[in-house]
């Protein structure tokens, strides 16, 4: 299917960064200069910044998420967010399985499922985070592990939800280490996703489904990671706090 038909996505994970001051100023550089943007810009804040950042681009064409949220409702799980909050306050997206969340906090593959049902059933957007470590990789088990990633992730997502949901391929060992994943690497590890999400549902659902490349993704890179036919805008983090940056990604990713 031609990728002009599926929306490209280009996400700014701020991660612990950005307080609610700094974040107003980092957003009102971005706004401008997005503002023909040929792709969905998101804006992934600290929970305390998400205020802000909902406040500062109204009438804007950027899209405000969230980095985590919690499976329940509501109830004893200290220090967590539930989606209908996160859904209360206005926010449209959420990332989830991140690889630092499942590195630094122990999230499972199915822990990352039921916080994705919740998602859904708050009537969030969701950015799946798959990817393999660099022992993986090395091992030759990178499709097993993103395959696996994927089909525990999806398994209670009906065909009808999958519209809201977007999958970003991040190897782990490419985030945050200047180590970007070849355009042919990134190109071949989503066209594969594609396929794991064929089989789950069909062709038709596959080729509407947004897959992005996260991981040291840049200025410089961008062009060639998203001109990959399978390649449908990017999951970016550092490169996300210079609004200068951050644009050219978004020019880079347009349609
Ligand atoms: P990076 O992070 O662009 O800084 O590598 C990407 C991510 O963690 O989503």
């Amino acid at each position: 299917m031609n990728k002009m038909l599926r929306q490209a996505v280009v996400a700014g994970n701020w991660k612990m960064n950005k307080n609610r001051e700094e974040a107003k100023v980092l957003i009102t550089e971005i706004v401008p200069l997005v503002k023909d943007a040929g792709c969905e810009v998101v804006l992934c804040v600290p929970y305390t910044s998400l205020e802000t950042a909902l406040e500062t681009t109204r009438n804007t064409n950027l899209h405000v998420g969230a980095q985590n949220c919690h499976w329940a409702a509501s109830g004893a799980f200290t220090g967590e967010i539930s989606a209908s909050m996160l859904a209360e306050l206005g926010v449209e997206y959420v990332v989830l399985g991140h690889s630092e969340r499942r590195q630094y906090f122990g999230e499972s593959d199915f822990t990352v499922a039921q916080r994705l049902r919740a998602a859904l059933d708050s009537g969030l957007r969701v950015i799946l985070c798959v990817g393999e470590l660099l022992e993986q990789r090395e091992a030759g088990i990178t499709q097993e592990i993103v395959g696996m990633q994927t089909k525990i992730a999806l398994g209670g997502v009906s065909a009808k939800e999958l519209d809201r949901v977007i999958i970003a391929y991040e190897p782990v060992w490419a985030i945050g280490t200047g180590k970007t994943a070849t355009a042919q690497q990134a190109g071949e590890v989503c066209s594969f996703i594609r396929q794991v999400v064929a089989g789950l549902y069909d062709q038709q659902a596959a080729n509407a489904l947004t897959i992005q490349y996260g991981g040291s993704m840049n200025a410089t890179n961008a062009q060639e990671l998203t001109d990959q036919p399978d390649v449908d805008g990017g999951l970016i983090g550092g490169a996300s706090l210079k609004a200068a940056d951050f644009a050219a990604i978004i020019k880079a990713a347009s349609r």
